[in-house]
């Protein structure tokens, strides 16, 4: 009875296994990239990360908030307080006036970023049932998030170009969005990119993979605003302790001079 047992739990466990292989099997790895903000010395490319609040700003925020940053927060990414004030001079905000009646006023830079709409159930209404979720740590919540989310901006196949297979074993129809990197693959997000979806100021061509490269860029810096101090700190200790490492095996060795 006991070995059944034994038996029958590890033909369970190698079911579920394989259960989770043929699952994770059908959503391809991500294809790696390389991001300027990766590695030990890494920064964000300030010029890519702006270009991305603009397609952030134009694009995605139509649907999704990004609740953890204020407007001028952006200073951090070089720009002057006009700069941002200038940016943002078209945004209206929700507000109440002086007899308390709702109201809408041009946004200031100590405001949060505005948010498409007013709660959860009303951004799933909008959106065939499913909230778009909150972009302020979307980078970190995502395993691999900057290659994950940049394959998912560039990884969308029309109806058209699917194979009966997938139509027939994913049960997409028509009006499905289908996402090579989707978990599932059926998403509720249409492809929201396309290239020159935004004309750029500084003359960047705007393609589609240019658009989500820099989108990226600016969601990660929103994710990790402090990234860069963090890591200057993390060198700084490691130059100290290395420094007090020589200094202590300089001691050691005069200490100990006379006693061989
Ligand atoms: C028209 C509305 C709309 C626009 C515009 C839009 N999204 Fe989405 N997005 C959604 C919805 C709805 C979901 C939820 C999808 C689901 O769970 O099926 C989503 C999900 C996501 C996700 C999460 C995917 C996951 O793994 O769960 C990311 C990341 C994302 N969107 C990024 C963006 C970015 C970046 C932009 C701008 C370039 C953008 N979205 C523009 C509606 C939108």
């Amino acid at each position: 009875m006991r070995k059944l047992l034994v038996t029958g739990a590890i033909a369970a466990a190698s079911l579920a296994t394989a259960a989770v292989a043929i699952a994770a099997g059908t959503t391809p790895h991500p294809p790696h990239k390389h991001w300027h903000f990766q590695g030990p010395f890494g920064t964000y490319d300030r010029a890519a990360a702006q270009r991305g609040y603009q397609v952030y700003q134009e694009v995605c925020a139509a649907c999704h908030s990004l609740s953890l940053l204020a407007y001028r927060n952006l200073m951090e990414l070089g720009l002057t307080e006009n700069q941002v004030k200038d940016l943002i001079k078209d945004i209206q905000v929700p507000d109440l006036n002086d007899d308390g009646q709702p109201i809408e006023r041009p946004a200031r830079p100590s405001d949060r970023f505005k948010k498409p709409f007013p709660n959860e159930a009303a951004a799933a209404a909008a959106n065939n049932g499913k909230a778009p979720p909150d972009l302020s740590v979307i980078v970190k919540a995502r395993e691999n998030g900057p290659d994950y989310i940049h394959a998912l901006l560039t990884g969308y196949v029309p109806f058209d170009k699917l194979t009966p297979e997938q139509i027939k074993e994913f049960a997409v129809t028509k009006d499905d969005n289908f996402n090579t990197y989707f978990p599932g693959h059926k998403i509720a997000m249409a492809p929201p990119l396309s290239d020159d979806k935004v004309t750029y100021a500084d003359g960047t061509k705007a393609t589609t993979d240019q658009e989500a490269s820099d989108v990226v860029e600016f969601l990660a810096w929103a994710s990790e605003p402090h990234m860069e101090d963090r890591k200057r700190t993390g060198v700084r200790v490691v130059l100290f302790l290395l420094a007090m490492a020589g200094l202590m095996y300089a001691v050691k060795r005069s200490v100990w001079s006379d006693k061989h």
